[in-house]
């Protein structure tokens, strides 16, 4: 259909077009028949070909271009273009049939100021009315395709597309297999003979997987998304087709109700609300149990807020919300344009998608040396957010992609994730494009030492074993800063790096050795700011010692793992007599952490450091906040408990469940905390510890047992 010539032109074209669209630098009329060409060879990609090369949302802009085009130039729309589809969906293999009413499309909306205008509209249409109060009912906006459904004397008798939104394809015989769709509704318990109701067809985001991965198995093309796989399930030519794609059904509107005599019956119901119930009793699947009501758009946009942030959690793919005028009688009063309906609205969801270019290829250093590629990509905006440096993660990362330098990607940012690279779009590629060579040497290290990156046994990353540089350090200053760790308020991730680059910082430590009298004199600092930053340095000396072990950034040291081991000891020095199994017997500490905390705390270098700290005042004792809750009413409350040797009444696990049961705390290690010492047979070097303590009770098994069962 197209040379591969010719697509790479017309790639170059999009790319150009939306760029200049993103600047408001929008296309003249010169270039409208360009335009064409670009947008039904996406709609080929897209339809055809199921494999777009760009985002839905890139190509709305370039749709809605072409429109505004054609809107200041009429003479210019010609019969074939992409804007004058008419049936939009029609392959001839249906019957085209008339809906009783036309089903039109939504104005969109993007933020509370265009829903205050929408409504603003709406009541300067209705200013006869008088003082009118208007109730908004808020509802999901399906991502599907959108479907009619005719029911005459209870029984559904006819199923369209949309189509062109006058008549659409006649698809009854598909939708008659869908188990969400009734085939008799008892319409005439409201009197209803004919009714014409509006829905969506969409299919579940997790069937829709298991759909591809079955594609995929048999070697077939895969869908683009739910929304064309339902689309194409509709218009299959063997309904068993259909029936197999798992489409369901969601009703949203009645657009029609009437009875033998052909009187209109919609005016029964006074409001949305009403109808969506009714269709709820009637057995649909409908709007229903997730609209809303409310009295104005100020009350009613947080629903909107708290849809677009359950987005990602929600089963089926919405794009938005749909408000609508709450009141019937209103939607009869203003009517519609040829376009859509005056009295709703369509709230959009912020794209989650975007396609750029990838310019250029950083490298970032963690604080335990892992060097992460970073991708610089041209500016786009993504969920709201301007997005420039997406991470590359590591260097297996970039090779299962395929991706290289100079690349145009598809960027996805989908709630509070963080902004990833879906896949590179090959082909927008010309000879530019280079491979992304990962770097053998620490590429942060500016020094001219040389260090050589490692990757260790089992892990995807490459590590710079050995900083020459410094920025290694900083990391575990920023870190250990930051809120959950330390917690310094006011001393931020910049002003770290500022006191860095001043070399005022180079360690840790060095984090309370600020010279305050210096920095009251630095730029944009005064007296007042100085004293409230030495204020909040001091405030952190006294943090829990969970945080003080967190904020050491002990590589797989998670808050979790930290409280468990501050819940243990008494001071942080204790660790240093900790052996790996030591670690491994408590409850949700993992080999791995293990091996990290012992190798830590064996490491010279870092028990310097919190030596340093200790002598510079910072905390090193367990708080109470460190003391996991215990039981209040047990017969070993508020006692400390350590199980040593191989038990015979129950496995350790077990005994230690017990114990926590009677109110005692496990703790791992033999001191002057530890109040009983349970020995099973073979008990070697803890028992001789306790006995060297002499203040800790030495229990056999069977004497344990008789304290917690009394
Ligand atoms: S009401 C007269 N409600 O969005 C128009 N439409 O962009 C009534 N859609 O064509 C539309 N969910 O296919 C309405 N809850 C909902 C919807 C919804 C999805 C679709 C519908 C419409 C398109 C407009």
């Amino acid at each position: 259909m197209y040379s591969e010539k010719e697509q790479k032109a017309l790639l170059d074209s999009t790319e150009n077009f939306l760029e200049r669209i993103q600047r408001k630098d929008a296309p003249e009329i010169k270039e409208i028949d360009r335009l064409k060409e670009i947008l039904r060879y996406h709609e080929w990609k897209y339809y055809v070909k199921n494999d777009p090369a760009i985002s839905d949302r890139e190509y709305d802009a370039l749709f809605k271009t072409l429109e505004f085009l054609e809107e200041s130039h009429p003479d210019a729309i010609t019969p074939d273009s992409p804007t004058q589809r008419i049936s939009g969906d029609s392959s001839g293999d249906f019957a085209t049939v008339r809906h009783l009413e036309p089903m039109l499309s939504l104005s969109n909306s993007y933020n509370l100021e265009d829903l205050k205008n929408f409504h603003d509209q709406l009541l300067r249409k209705l200013k006869d009315e008088g003082d009118l109060q208007i109730d908004y009912a808020a509802e999901p906006k399906y991502d599907g395709s959108s479907i009619s459904l005719l029911y005459e004397n209870d029984l559904l008798v006819r199923a369209a597309t949309r189509g062109n939104g006058i008549q659409g394809d006649d698809i009854t015989q598909n939708v008659r297999t869908l188990r969400t769709v009734p085939l008799r509704v008892p319409f005439s318990k409201y009197g209803i003979y004919r009714a014409e109701l509006r829905g969506e067809a969409l299919i579940r985001l997790d069937f829709f997987e298991e759909l591809n991965t079955q594609r995929e198995k048999e070697g077939k093309a895969l869908f683009a998304n739910p929304r064309n796989a339902a689309a194409g399930g509709l218009r299959m030519k063997d309904p068993g087709e259909t029936a197999g794609r798992g489409i369901e059904m969601f009703v949203y509107q009645i657009g029609h109700a009437s009875d033998a005599d052909g009187n209109d019956l919609l005016t029964r119901f006074s409001t949305h609300t009403e109808t969506l119930k009714t269709l709820d009793q009637l057995g649909f699947r409908s709007s229903y149990p997730d609209h809303r009501v409310f009295s104005s758009m100020d009350e009613l946009f947080p629903y909107l807020e708290e849809w677009e942030m359950r987005r990602s959690d929600y089963p089926y793919e919405i794009d938005g919300m749909v408000v609508k005028a709450n009141r019937l009688d209103l939607h009869k009063k203003v009517g519609s344009t040829s376009h859509h309906p005056r009295w709703a609205i369509a709230f959009k969801f912020k794209a989650r998608q975007a396609t750029s270019r990838l310019k250029e290829v950083t490298y970032q250093v963690g604080k335990i040396g892992t060097i992460t590629p970073v991708a610089k990509i041209q500016p786009v905006s993504l969920a709201g957010v301007t997005i420039s440096s997406v991470s590359l993660h590591n260097e297996e990362f970039i090779r299962s992609k395929d991706i290289r330098l100079g690349d145009r990607v598809l960027v996805e940012r989908a709630g509070d994730v963080i902004p990833y690279i879906v896949k590179t779009l090959p082909e927008f590629r010309d000879s530019s494009q280079k491979a992304i060579q990962f770097p053998a040497l620490c590429p942060v290290n500016d020094t001219d030492q040389e260090v050589k990156l490692v990757k260790m046994q089992d892990e995807a990353a490459w590590r710079c074993p050995d900083c020459v540089c410094g920025m290694q350090p900083l990391q575990k200053m920023i870190f250990f800063v930051s809120k959950d760790a330390m917690d310094i308020a006011g001393l931020g991730k910049s002003l770290v790096e500022r006191f860095f680059r001043e070399k005022m910082l180079t360690d840790i430590p060095d984090l309370y050795r600020l010279d305050y009298e210096a920095i009251s004199k630095m730029d944009g600092f005064g007296e007042k700011s100085a004293q409230n930053l030495k204020k909040a340095v001091e405030e952190s000396k006294d943090r829990p010692l969970k945080r003080l072990l967190y904020g050491l950034g002990i590589h797989h040291l998670g808050k979790r793992g930290s409280a468990i081991i501050a819940g243990q000891i008494e001071d942080v020095f204790e660790l240093t007599q900790w052996t790996e199994e030591d670690y491994n017997s408590l409850k949700d500490i993992g080999p791995v952490l293990a091996k990290n905390m012992s190798a830590f705390f064996r490491d010279e270098k870092n028990l310097a450091v919190l030596r340093e700290l200790q002598q510079l005042g910072v905390n090193t004792r367990s708080t109470p906040e460190d003391k996991p809750a215990e039981k209040m009413d047990g017969p070993l409350s508020g006692k400390t408990i350590l199980f040593t040797g191989s038990l015979q009444k129950a496995s350790r696990k077990e005994a230690q469940k017990a114990a926590e049961a009677a109110g005692a705390r496990n703790i791992s290690a033999v001191s002057s905390n530890l109040n009983y010492l349970v020995v099973g047979e073979k008990a070697g070097s803890k028992l001789k510890k306790a006995e060297k303590v002499g203040t800790v009770e030495i229990l056999t098994e069977d004497e344990f047992y008789k304290i917690i069962e009394s």
